[in-house]
C-alpha cells in the first residue's frame, strides 16, 4: 500500500446523529471544548481528569514535575494501585456480579468470570507470588497464551507493586532470555503449553530452553499455569504451578500503595539500533489514559461487550485487554485462537454469538479475512448476524481504503464509526483518533489528535511544515502515558525520543502529512529501520544480526517492501561465506536462513525473501545502501546516481529473486 492510495481517498463519513446523541464525547463542540481546556492549562486539565477517574490512597499535590526533561514525573505524590482501580473500585461501584472476562479457547470452549472472582483470583496469586519472596520492584517477566490467568498474572503483579515485563509468545527462546536478562527478572510466569490454531506449542520448553542460555541467574521462580496438561519437566525449588501457588491464600490482598510513578510495567519493542528496547510506564499516568481513552475513542458504556483481538504480549493487549477496559468496568473477550480457525468466520461467529458492541482489530486481519471470504463466501461477515456492533476500530498499521470500506459496510452494516488509532508502545493508549460521535471520518487517515495531545508536522530542525507537505511526526507538549525510560538506558531514551534538535519534542518515529482542508493526520510510515509487518513491529538491526549469527553469513541488509496483505515484508539481501548459490541450493539454503531467523527472534521476523548476492551496493566509504535495497526490493528500476557506488554492477546481480 502506497502513500499515495492512502491520500487518494476522499469520501467524507459525517458522524451518525443517533450515535453522537449518546456519545461520551457528543460531537465536535465538545471535543473542542475540551482541547480549548488542555491548551489553556495542562496542569489543572490532566489534574481534574486524574482525580476523576482514578482512585487515589493519597492525592497527588503536583500534576507534573518538569524539572529534568525529559524524565518527566506526573502525579508523583499520589499513592494509588493499578489493580485496586481495576478490581475493587469496581466491586463499590455495583459491578461485582458483571461479568469482566469471557474468555474463548481455541477450540470454542467458553468460559466467564465475574470482578467478583477476578478480584478473588488474583487476590489469590497476588498472595501466593508474595509467599515467593516476590515483592514491590522485582521484575516478572510474564510468558503466557492469551487467557484469563494472563489477565490474573498481569493485574497480580500491578496488585504487589512488581513490575511485569510481557513477552509475547511467538518469541524464540533466546529473545524470551534477552529480555529475561535485560529487565532483570526474580520470577517468570508461563504455561505449560499454548493452543493456537488447534495445535500446541510448548511454551515451558522454550522458557527452559531460554534459562539454559545462561545470565539468568536472579530469576528464581518459574510458575505455571496448567492450560493443557501435557506432560513437561519440572525442576523442583524453581518451577511451581500455578494453582499451587494460589492454593491456600486468602481471598483478599491488601493492595500495595505506589507512587504514581512506580513502573507498573516494561515492555519491549524494536527500535532501529541495537537490542529491543524495553519501554517503561509509569502506574498512574498510563492507568489515567488506558481508562479515558476507553470513555473517548472507544465511547465504552456499561452495556458494552468489548473485543480488543491484540495479544497481552504487545501494548495494544496491554491497554485495551488488561488495563482500560477494567479500569472502566466494562465486560471483554478474551481469545485464545485464531481469526482463520477453524475457518476465517471466526471473528464474526464470535462477534454474534457474544454480541460483541465494540470490536477492535487490525488491518492485517481484516485484509486476511477480506481474501479469505472471497475464496469460501460461506465465511464472509455477511453470513453473521452482526447489529450487536455499534463501533469498530482499527490499530497497528494504516488501514488502507479499501480495506476500511470493506470493513465498514461489511462488518459495521454502514452504521458503525471506524476509529483509526495511531499510537505506539511508548505512547501508552491512543493518540491520534476520529471520535466516533464528533470525528466525520475520512477512510485512511486518523485524522485528529485526542483533547491534551499536541502532534505536529515538522521539519529536521523541528520547525512546523505547512499542511500538505509531509514530515516527522512529533509530539509537542508531554502527556501522561507517555514512556518514562528505557529500561536501564535513560541515555538511549534521550537520544531515541527526545534528540537535541526537535526542542524538547517528541519524536514518534514516523512521517506523517496534514491535508490542507481538514487538518487531517496521515501516517505515512516509519522514518527510521524499523518494520512494520502485519502490525508488528521489527527492526533491521535486529533481523540483520539474526542472520550474520548464522556460520554460513558474511553480511546481510534487511529492508521492506510494501506487501498487500502484511503492509511491509521482509526482504534479505545475504553474502555467504562461500560463493554466491543458484537454483535449488539458493532455495534450500534461503529456506534454512528463513528457519534460523525463527529460531533467534521468532517466527514473525522470518524473512519473505531472501536474495544472494556476491556483495552489498556500498559507498566508496563502505556504507551499505539501503535505498538502492529498498527500490529493487519493490521490483523498480534505480533512477538515483549511483556514481557514488562502488560497485554498481551487484545492483544487477540482486534484482534477481529465487
Ligand atoms: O508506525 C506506527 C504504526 O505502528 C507503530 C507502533 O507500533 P507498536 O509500538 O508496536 O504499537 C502498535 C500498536 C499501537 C507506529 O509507530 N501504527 C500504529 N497504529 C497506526 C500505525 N500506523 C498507521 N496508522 C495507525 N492507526
Amino acid at each position: 500500500m502506497t502513500t499515495e492510495a492512502l491520500l487518494h481517498e476522499n469520501r467524507i463519513f459525517p458522524p451518525d446523529p443517533a450515535f453522537v446523541s449518546q456519545a461520551n464525547i457528543s460531537g465536535m463542540a465538545a471535543y473542542q471544548a475540551l482541547c480549548a481546556e488542555a491548551r489553556q492549562d495542562a496542569n489543572a486539565f490532566w489534574g481534574r481528569l486524574a482525580r476523576e477517574n482514578l482512585y487515589w490512597h493519597r492525592p497527588f499535590t503536583r500534576v507534573l514535575d518538569e524539572s529534568n526533561p525529559p524524565f518527566l514525573k506526573w502525579f508523583e505524590d499520589g499513592l494509588t494501585n493499578a489493580s485496586y482501580n481495576c478490581l475493587d473500585r469496581n466491586l463499590q461501584n455495583g459491578n461485582a456480579k458483571k461479568t469482566a472476562l469471557i474468555f474463548e479457547a481455541d477450540d470454542g470452549t467458553v468460559s466467564r468470570i465475574t470482578y467478583q472472582e477476578l478480584y478473588h483470583r488474583v487476590c489469590r496469586f497476588a498472595n501466593g507470588l508474595k509467599a515467593l519472596g516476590v515483592k514491590k520492584g522485582d521484575r516478572v517477566v510474564i510468558y503466557m497464551p492469551m487467557s484469563i490467568e494472563g489477565v490474573v498474572a498481569m493485574q497480580a503483579c500491578a496488585r504487589i507493586g512488581a513490575t511485569h515485563s510481557v513477552v509475547f509468545g511467538g518469541f524464540s527462546a533466546k529473545s524470551l532470555q534477552e529480555r529475561i536478562v535485560d529487565v532483570g527478572a526474580s520470577a517468570l510466569i508461563t504455561a505449560d503449553e499454548q493452543r493456537r490454531g488447534g495445535k500446541s506449542m510448548p511454551l515451558k520448553v522454550i522458557v527452559d530452553e531460554a534459562l539454559a542460555l545462561g545470565s539468568c541467574e536472579a530469576l528464581k521462580h518459574v510458575i505455571i499455569y496448567q492450560r493443557t496438561g501435557s506432560a513437561i519437566p519440572l525442576l523442583s525449588g524453581r518451577d511451581h504451578w500455578m494453582h499451587d501457588v494460589e492454593a491456600n491464600q486468602p481471598d483478599n490482598c491488601e493492595p500495595e500503595w505506589v507512587s504514581a510513578e512506580h513502573p507498573l510495567f516494561v515492555l519491549y519493542t524494536s527500535g532501529s539500533t541495537g537490542k529491543p528496547k524495553g519501554v517503561q510506564h509509569a502506574t498512574g499516568g498510563y492507568l489515567l489514559w488506558a481508562a479515558l481513552t476507553m470513555k473517548w475513542a472507544f465511547d465504552i458504556k456499561p452495556a458494552d461487550i468489548f473485543w480488543c483481538t491484540a495479544d497481552i504480549g504487545w501494548v495494544t493487549g496491554h491497554t485495551y485487554i488488561v488495563y482500560g477496559p477494567l479500569a472502566v468496568g466494562a465486560t471483554e473477550i478474551v481469545f485464545e485462537g485464531m481469526p482463520t480457525y477453524p475457518d476465517a468466520g471466526r471473528f464474526w461467529d464470535m462477534i454474534a454469538r457474544h454480541r460483541v458492541s465494540v470490536f477492535y482489530t487490525a488491518p492485517t486481519a481484516i485484509r486476511s479475512l477480506i481474501k479469505a471470504a472471497n475464496a469460501a463466501p460461506a465465511t464472509h461477515p455477511g453470513n453473521y448476524d452482526l447489529s450487536c456492533l455499534r463501533l469498530l476500530g482499527s490499530v497497528g498499521e494504516p488501514i488502507n481504503p479499501e480495506a476500511w470500506m470493506w470493513y465498514y459496510k461489511n462488518v459495521g452494516g454502514e452504521r458503525c464509526p471506524i476509529v483509526d488509532t495511531f499510537w505506539q508502545t511508548e505512547t501508552g493508549g491512543h493518540m491520534i483518533t476520529p471520535l466516533p460521535g464528533a470525528t466525520p471520518l475520512v477512510p485512511g487517515s486518523c485524522s485528529l489528535p485526542l483533547p491534551g495531545i499536541e502532534v505536529a508536522v515538522v521539519d529536521e530542525a523541528g520547525h512546523d511544515v505547512p499542511n500538505g507537505q509531509g514530515g516527522i511526526l512529533v509530539v509537542k507538549r508531554p502527556w501522561p502515558a507517555m514512556i518514562r525510560t528505557i529500561w536501564g538506558d535513560p541515555e538511549r531514551f534521550k537520544k531515541s525520543y527526545y534528540p537535541d534538535e526537535l526542542k524538547g519534542y517528541y519524536l514518534a518515529g514516523d512521517g506523517a502529512i496534514r491535508d490542507k482542508d481538514t487538518g487531517y493526520f496521515t501516517i505515512t510510515g516509519r522514518i527510521d529501520d524499523v518494520l512494520n509487518v502485519s502490525g508488528h513491529r521489527m527492526g533491521t538491526m535486529e533481523i540483520e544480526s539474526a542472520l550474520v549469527s548464522n556460520p554460513l553469513v558474511a553480511e546481510a541488509a534487511v529492508v521492506g517492501r510494501p506487501d498487500d496483505m502484511t503492509g511491509e515484508a521482509i526482504v534479505a539481501y545475504v553474502v555467504l561465506k562461500q560463493a554466491r548459490p543458484v537454483g535449488d541450493e539458493a532455495k534450500k539454503i534461503a529456506t534454512d536462513l528463513r528457519n534460523w531467523v525463527s529460531k533467534e527472534i521468532g517466527p514473525i521476523a522470518k524473512p519473505k525473501e531472501i536474495r544472494f548476492g556476491d556483495n552489498l551496493p556500498k559507498t566508496r566509504s563502505g556504507k551499505i545502501m539501503r535505498r538502492l535495497l529498498r527500490v529493487i526490493a519493490k521490483g523498480e528500476d534505480v533512477t538515483q546516481d549511483v556514481s557514488t557506488l562502488e560497485n554498481p554492477a551487484i545492483l544487477q546481480q540482486l534484482k534477481e529473486t529465487l
